[in-house]
């Protein structure tokens, strides 16, 4: 199986939607630890309770970035974790970072992109009037939400939506995603070539009959 860390920042609402699909012994990735740069963090007590390893980083008792990232890659590897999953997650990672996990790490940002980079997604796209919004699984790389994409979910925008009833939407569909995608890499149905992802041609139909 796919050894994974999942790192949090905050709910951790995502983390535990790859945590409850990798409960299921068919699943082909096993959740080695959550790890957290804040103490606080609300995914941590879920994590507990379903016996998952749950660490703290805290980047604030770290002197530099560099030390910071030290201590968690120090922190994964411990946990014999090979691939690494950002779930809200909201520190920037170093290109070193980057490097050390180069086609390891992937993170779910909730917007189609290349579309609405960076924060406050929901707000920009109810702003420009789109009547599509989404989330997009996506391998990471030096620049901010950019990198191959992996997989995307798409919901409507709908009259009257707010940034949170958007938000709300989107986030269901990003349970459903993150899952997916992992469980495509693990079973080698998504292969990272250069810099595109290339989907295996029944897992493409898969993909379809979940949206
Ligand atoms: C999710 O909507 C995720 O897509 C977003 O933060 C939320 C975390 O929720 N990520 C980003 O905005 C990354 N730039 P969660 O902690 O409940 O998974």
């Amino acid at each position: 199986k796919l050894k994974v860390g999942i790192l949090i920042s905050g709910r951790g609402s995502n983390m535990a939607a790859l945590v409850e699909a990798a409960q299921d012994p068919a699943f082909p990735a096993e959740i080695c630890c959550v790890l957290s740069n804040r103490p606080d963090a609300k995914g941590l007590d879920f994590a507990r309770a379903r016996g998952i390893p749950a660490v703290v980083v805290d980047h604030k008792a770290h002197a530099s970035k560099a030390e910071f990232e030290a201590a968690v890659i120090d922190a994964l590897v411990a946990h014999g974790v090979d691939f690494v999953c950002l779930a809200g997650f909201m520190r920037i990672v170093s290109p070193a970072f980057i490097e050390r996990w180069h086609n390891r790490l992937i993170n779910i940002h909730p917007s189609l992109l290349p579309s609405y980079k960076g924060l406050h997604t929901h707000e920009r796209a109810i702003a420009d009037g789109v009547k599509l919004a989404g989330c997009t699984v996506h391998f990471v790389r030096a620049e901010m939400d950019a990198g191959p994409i992996v997989a995307q979910a798409a919901v409507p925008v709908v009259a009257g939506d707010t940034p949170d009833s958007l938000a709300a939407r989107i986030l269901t569909a990003e349970h459903r995603l993150y899952p997916l995608a992992v469980r495509l890499i693990a079973e080698g149905k998504a292969k990272i070539t250069g810099e595109r992802v290339e989907i295996a041609p029944g897992a493409v139909d898969e993909t379809a009959r979940l949206f």
